[in-house]
């Protein structure tokens, strides 16, 4: 199947960046939402996020002027999704929004179209029983920005048809993004179940006095983080282990880890006082004292595309 036209529903930060990175490959993208305001300033994010692209060369030589002609907005989701083989639905995080949503595209677009949801760890099990065509709904979790991070979740539902998850497989690697199919639907799918995992212990920290919200940051980027951008944690620990590899690692560091874990806190929501130190401690940031939030998210992309000329194909 070919997919060349494609609709964003819901254009908030994620599906303007989503209408972005469709838009720069070439795509015919309509970007719905339910305000004509956020319509606007979606468009105006667009552009300023193409003439980015541009900048560093990621636009095949195009004006990005003429690659936002092939952006259009509107309030309508019939008018979005009418014309179009796939649609990105990047609306607010709860089951009855999506809901809605799907049910609604359901009556009104192509009956071949690929309806994907951005959701960060909602079941669509779930969603696609709402819809006359659950076989062709799966996730496609982006990170944020998605014109940007390569990584996109692909997780199928109970009645998702493997040919559709293999669609999007190739449309998504067609437009340099990096799948991973999930073998099996979990909550939170993987990149977020291990930064929940990893960002209950940072807050735990913080709550516990071991150290600053800037040193836990501070902690991670300076040292696991720069191998992560390289190696996956197993990779990593099978170097880690030495000659004997990740056996001689689970042999004789897994008891060290497991003492650690004994230690750890597993609470399932953040405690009252926890939220507060963290909130405190980031709103304290020298860096967030001193920069606009705009100034930070242009540092931060063009950074990330920095490491990404590093690591890109990159192998041992
Ligand atoms: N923010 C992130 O870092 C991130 C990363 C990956 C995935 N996601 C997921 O992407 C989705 C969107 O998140 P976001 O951060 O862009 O949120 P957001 O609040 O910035 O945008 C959501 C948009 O959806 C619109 N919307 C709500 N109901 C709608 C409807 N019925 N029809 C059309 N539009 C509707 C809202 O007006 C809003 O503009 C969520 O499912 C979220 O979990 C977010």
């Amino acid at each position: 199947m070919d997919i060349e036209n494609v609709a964003c529903v819901g254009a908030g930060l994620i599906g303007q960046s989503w209408a972005t990175l469709f838009a720069s490959k070439g795509c015919a993208v309509n970007v719905q939402d339910q305000q004509e305001a956020i319509l606007t300033s979606a468009l105006t994010r667009i552009r300023s996020n193409l003439g980015f692209l541009a900048r560093n060369g990621l636009l095949d030589g195009a004006d990005p002027q003429e690659v936002l002609q092939g952006v259009t907005v509107t309030t309508s989701l019939v008018e979005a999704v009418k014309n179009v083989e796939y649609v990105q639905e990047s609306v607010f995080e709860e089951y009855d929004v999506k809901k809605a949503v799907f049910r609604e595209m359901d009556a009104v677009a192509p009956k071949d179209a690929i309806f994907a949801s951005s959701s960060s760890g909602l079941l669509i099990t779930e969603i696609q029983r709402v819809t006359t065509q659950p076989d062709r709904c799966l996730i496609a979790h982006p990170f944020n920005p998605p014109h940007l991070i390569p990584l996109v979740e692909l997780v199928p539902g109970e009645q998702t048809a493997p040919d559709v998850v293999q669609a999007v497989s190739d449309f998504m690697r067609r437009i340099g993004k990096a799948p991973v199919v999930l073998r099996r639907e979990a909550p939170g799918y993987i990149a977020n179940r291990l930064s929940a995992a990893l960002w209950r212990e940072a807050i735990d920290l913080v709550d516990q006095g071991v150290a600053s919200v800037e040193d836990v940051d501070k902690a991670l980027r300076m040292g696991p983080a720069l191998r992560w951008a390289l190696m996956g944690v197993h990779l990593t620990y099978h170097l880690g282990g030495g000659p004997g590899g990740i056996e001689h690692f689970v042999d004789t560091l897994g008891p060290a880890f497991a003492s650690w874990w004994k230690t750890m806190n597993t609470w399932t929501s953040i405690p009252a006082s926890a939220a507060s130190k963290v909130i405190e401690g980031v709103t304290n940031m020298n860096v967030v004292q001193t920069k606009s939030r705009e100034e930070i998210v242009r540092w931060r992309d063009e950074k990330i595309l920095e490491i990404l000329k590093v690591v890109s194909g990159s192998q041992p």
